[in-house]
């Protein structure tokens, strides 16, 4: 069976103290429930040593949002993938729509970052997704090929061990407006065809792929019931332990 993975993106919400009364009682949840899924959870920079030291006997796991491309230097307000592993993150998002719109981060960029990440050993949860426009125009397939493509093909397959693909459509990110399961499994399926033909089955199959884009409790069991998802990344309703255990127990 391939790994399932719930993630929470905090994006930028939840102080140190909040942040630590969220995940002791998740912990808690977590232990009791014991969820077919992997947990992660990812706070800002300035809480991740806090939060690891939080959890280091639980089974949940932590993850940056972002890394920056360079090892070290003059690069003012930045932070490292050697700074992350050295405080226990062994994880990191990259690729989030928001990155990506906001901040202007292009498939070269990830890529470099990907690699910085791969450096440290680390594990890449990879996002990828269209804009509304692009789905409207029917290049939504396209559009998430090439950003795979250029985000990861440079890569060997034995990389694939440590990525993590979140499929999030960006009209469904913080809208309320859920992609269909279909909707989802469809791309999912396209996404696992793109690496079958570069990467050949084995990797393919293997390889989890999350779904994201207002996944909440009462939509996550259908859509995880998809032959191709295999949990999601969750923003929203990863800042409740409510809603979040809602959708990491999906699964049980
Ligand atoms: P959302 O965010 O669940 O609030 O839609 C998902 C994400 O941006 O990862």
């Amino acid at each position: 069976m391939r790994r399932k993975i719930v993630a929470g993106n905090w994006k930028l919400n939840l102080d140190i103290n909040q942040g630590l009364e969220l995940v002791k009682e998740l912990a808690k949840e977590v232990a009791e429930k014991n969820p077919v899924a992997e947990v992660v959870v990812t706070p800002s920079f300035v809480n991740l040593a806090g939060i690891v030291a939080e959890l280091k006997d639980s089974k949940i796991e932590v993850a940056a949002q972002n890394v920056n491309e360079n090892k070290n230097g003059a690069f003012t307000g930045e932070v490292a993938a050697n700074m992350l592993t050295a405080i226990g993150v062994e994880k990191v998002i990259l690729g989030h729509s928001e990155r990506r719109a906001i901040y202007g981060e292009d498939d070269a960029l990830l890529a470099k970052k990907v690699d910085a990440a791969f450096e440290n050993n680390m594990e890449v949860i990879f996002c990828i997704g269209e804009q509304l426009e692009e789905r409207k125009e029917n290049r939504h397939f396209d559009v998430v090929s090439e950003q795979i493509e250029k985000g990861l093909f440079h890569l060997e397959a034995k990389a694939f061990d440590k990525i993590v693909l979140a499929y999030e459509p960006v009209w469904a990110i913080g809208t309320g407006e859920t992609a269909s399961p279909e909707q989802a499994q469809e791309m999912h399926a396209h996404i696992r065809k793109v690496i079958d033909t570069k990467y050949g089955v084995e990797v393919a199959s293997k390889l989890p792929i999350l779904y994201g884009g207002s996944v909440k409790p009462a939509n996550a069991k259908e859509i995880f019931s998809k032959e191709d998802v295999d949990g999601g990344l969750i923003g929203g309703a990863a800042l409740k332990v409510e809603d979040f255990m809602g959708i990491v127990t999906a699964f049980n």
